[in-house]
């Protein structure tokens, strides 16, 4: 049952945008990072696993790492949340490529992707990664056929910046639509958890208060796959 404030922020709304974190592809399978016990962050070290220093250091057990989410990833299947979003431009956190092959179209992606590799000093692009069948502690990368130097995941790391055209898509698009659903997100990942402020309304779907709720027009308690579904009739393609 979608409640009335919900219903009421959304049917004058003309163009909706969502912007989603790792809650969106909890219901497709893959681990969110703050999650308690389940999360990644429960049980790898982000420091040790996504900083750029941690590359620098010993990049084998996070070329690893990658890898392997990129396998499961890519063996995960879109939940009824993805492709209830299909129609409208996505904002997204995630590095899966769930929202894709759920029919979205226009797809932000603020921290990068698990999909894309390139060059760690000149930034080439690398195609070809092999992803294992199995998870493995270390691995190492390839070297750039262009440069010698080792060949790195397309995600962004605790200490890089966020891609500069993939940030400015992201505030055009919150600060011109009528209401933004903020999905699947904690909040706490800066600068990130700034873009949902720049909405003239915000509707938040998580199963439980995040950093956002208190920014929210409403806070509705339930899940991707449950929630977005019945809010199909409002998620039209932007004339
Ligand atoms: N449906 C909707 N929301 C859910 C679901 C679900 N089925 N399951 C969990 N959630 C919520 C959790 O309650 C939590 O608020 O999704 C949120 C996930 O929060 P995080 O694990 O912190 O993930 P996220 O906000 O995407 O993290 C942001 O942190 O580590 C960095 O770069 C990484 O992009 C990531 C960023």
């Amino acid at each position: 049952m979608v409640p009335e404030e919900v219903t009421s922020l959304l049917a004058d709304a003309r163009r909706v945008v969502a912007f989603t974190g790792a809650g969106m592809s909890a219901e497709s399978g893959l681990d969110t990072y703050r999650d308690a016990t389940t999360g990644l962050w429960e049980n790898v070290d982000p420091q040790a696993m996504a900083s750029i220093d941690a590359w620098a250091r010993d990049p084998d057990p996070m070329w690893a790492w990658y890898l392997w989410r990129a396998r499961l990833a890519a063996e995960a299947q879109p939940n009824a949340g993805h492709r209830a979003l299909a129609p409208i431009p996505i904002v997204t956190q995630n590095i899966d490529n769930l929202h894709e092959r759920g029919g979205s179209v226009e797809v932000v992606h603020l921290h990068g992707s698990l999909f894309s590799f390139r060059c760690t000093i000149c930034a080439r692009p690398f195609r070809g990664v092999e992803l294992p069948e199995s998870p493995a502690e270390r691995a190492t990368p390839p070297a750039c056929p262009l440069c010698g130097n080792l060949i790195r995941p397309g995600v962004v790391w605790f200490g890089e910046m966020l891609p500069t055209d993939a940030w400015q898509r992201a505030e055009d698009l919150i600060s011109s639509c009528d209401a933004l659903l903020v999905v699947g997100t904690s909040g706490i990942v800066q600068p990130a958890a700034t873009l949902p402020l720049l909405a003239p309304a915000m509707i938040e779907i998580s199963p439980q208060e995040t950093n956002l709720t208190r920014f929210a027009s409403y806070s509705w308690r339930t899940t991707a796959a449950v929630g977005l579904p019945q809010l199909e009739s409002f998620l039209t393609t932007p004339s």
